[in-house]
């Protein structure tokens, strides 16, 4: 066969441990790791010579080409996954989201045309529940056990776009309970927010910083907790999507140390910058920030999640790529409740996250892998095959010098996006050659992929990883009750009427 890759001498780094090894890849899959391997003549070496070599980052969250606030993002399935892997990302899991008048079974066939003519890696999707009937329910149905998708995300906010109520919430999550499947949140109290947006108004606040003010963090804080307390009525795993608060990370934290099974996941976003950008006087360095929930003015935030990802409150993380051009924030440029919401960060996420979480000394390079890519395959049931660098694993891997460095700018980011929100950062730690499926993706700076070559990864119908933590979770439960039981004595006087 013509695909055959061996990356020699590296360090290879995956969550649990590192070792000296070569990888060999053939045919898009790890057939060997170690030392001294014998590999055909003729194959491609790479040398990776005092480098980490780690498994491809997986994206959990993005947008792309996504239909919304009157508009579209710009990155679409090809320049997102293109600078997915410039920033060493192998992997993203996009959200299937309906219009109005679309069945979730058709946003989904809509999904994969979108995405399939064009993906220079592999992707997997999640689907929203923007509405809660019968057909609905059917379609979660066919979607988990014909379609590849087990997680679902509901919305708490965008009332009267995407919002559900509570009653509707807990039926999207016993359905996911029953299908085996994991429930996604969007964690805000969209009623209030609306309510705020009002007095915005009437304030006659328009510009980019009434959406912060307009989202205060204990709507985040109060809406991650009603989802948590939904999920443990339903007994349902829940993923907290952009988890982008301090207060909210605390009840992600407080929840999993009770036995919960919940999930947070911050954003680049959310580790690499803040909200005090809402106030710049410039009105497109402003509205350019604008996402939900917002990022928060306080410098903290950021080195409070990423404490969180090292010690394992939080979990995965993702970019929720979702970016608009500067004519397109303009939208809103008399009203800040029309300015798409949406931010960058499909590229920048791994260097970001190397750079303030590892640069630091808050991880380490396990802890790395473990947050950009090996907790997610598991979550989302596609490990090992992404996520760790093992035999029999897909061949997509990283190489990773910490030495390198850049400054990050929308001038030289492969992003379609006019503005980066990471302009400016200097990172060092870097993916230095990109492999998909065991071809050279990315190298010296070059970018050689192939529109449409990446692949659509069904996550399968049971989130097994998952509900393993949930069964040894009710286990735990069931012992409990058992060790306390209660012989109850019946009533046996007289029962008294007083209507
Ligand atoms: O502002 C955001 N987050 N835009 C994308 C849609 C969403 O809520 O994830
Ligand atoms: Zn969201
Ligand atoms: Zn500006
Ligand atoms: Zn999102």
């Amino acid at each position: 066969s013509q695909q055959r890759l061996l990356i020699k001498g590296g360090r290879v780094v995956n969550d649990d441990a590192s070792t000296l090894a070569d990888v060999y890849i053939e045919d898009g899959i790890i057939k060997q790791l170690g030392l001294n391997l014998v590999v055909p003549n003729g194959t491609k070496t790479i040398d990776a010579t005092g480098k980490l070599v780690m498994p491809g980052g997986i994206d959990t969250h993005t947008h792309f080409e996504l239909p919304f606030m009157g508009t579209r993002s710009v990155d679409d399935f090809l320049t997102g996954t293109q600078a997915a892997v410039a920033g060493g990302t192998t992997t993203i899991l996009d959200f299937v989201i309906p219009s109005k008048e679309q069945s979730l079974l058709e946003a989904y066939v809509q999904w994969r045309e979108r995405a399939d003519a064009k993906v220079c890696c592999d992707y997997g999707l999640h689907a929203a529940i923007t509405t809660w009937n019968e057909q609905v329910a059917k379609d979660m149905e066919v979607l988990t056990k014909e379609k590849g998708i087990n997680s679902f995300k509901v919305f708490m906010a965008y009332k009267g776009v995407f919002m559900l109520q509570d009653d509707e919430i807990f039926q999207v999550f016993a359905k996911c309970r029953e299908l085996g499947g994991i429930a996604m949140v969007h964690a805000e109290n969209g009623s209030v927010i609306t309510e705020l947006e009002k007095e915005m108004a009437q304030l006659g606040i328009t510009g980019p910083e009434g959406h912060l003010l307009s989202r205060p963090e204990q709507l985040e804080a109060e809406a991650t907790n009603r989802a948590i307390t939904i999920a443990e009525q339903t007994r349902c795993p829940l993923y907290v999507v952009h988890v982008m608060s301090k207060t909210a990370a605390d009840k992600v934290t407080a929840a999993r140390l009770k036995g919960q099974v919940v999930f947070g996941e911050p954003i680049a976003a959310s580790l690499g910058t803040d909200g005090s950008q809402y106030f710049n006087r410039c009105w497109r360095h402003a509205a350019a920030h604008v996402m939900s929930p917002p990022l928060r003015d306080d410098a903290a935030t950021g080195p409070y999640l990423m404490d969180l990802l090292a010690n394992g409150s939080l979990s995965a993380t993702g970019t929720d790529h979702c970016t608009f051009n500067a004519n397109q924030k303009a939208l809103g440029k008399d009203d800040f409740r029309k300015i798409p919401n949406g931010v960058n960060g499909v590229e920048d996420r791994l260097a970001v996250i190397w750079t303030k979480g590892v640069e630091t000394g808050k991880l380490d390079a396990n802890q790395f892998v473990a947050v950009t890519s090996a907790n997610a395959a598991r979550i989302f049931n596609i490990y090992p095959r992404k996520g760790r660098i093992a035999v029999g694993s897909d061949g997509d891997c990283i190489i990773w010098d910490r030495e390198a460095k850049k400054t990050i700018s929308a001038s030289t980011h492969h992003q379609a996006c006019d503005f980066n929100i990471f302009e400016g950062m200097e990172c060092r730690g870097l993916p230095v050659v990109t492999v998909v499926a065991g071809k050279v993706v990315y190298e010296n700076g070059q970018l050689n992929t192939v529109q449409g070559s990446g692949k659509y990864l069904e996550t399968t119908c049971f989130a097994e990883y998952v509900y393993q933590k949930l069964y040894k979770r009710e286990e735990l439960r069931d012992q409990h009750y058992k060790e306390r039981k209660i012989e109850r004595e019946p009533y046996t006087g007289e029962v008294v009427d007083i209507t």
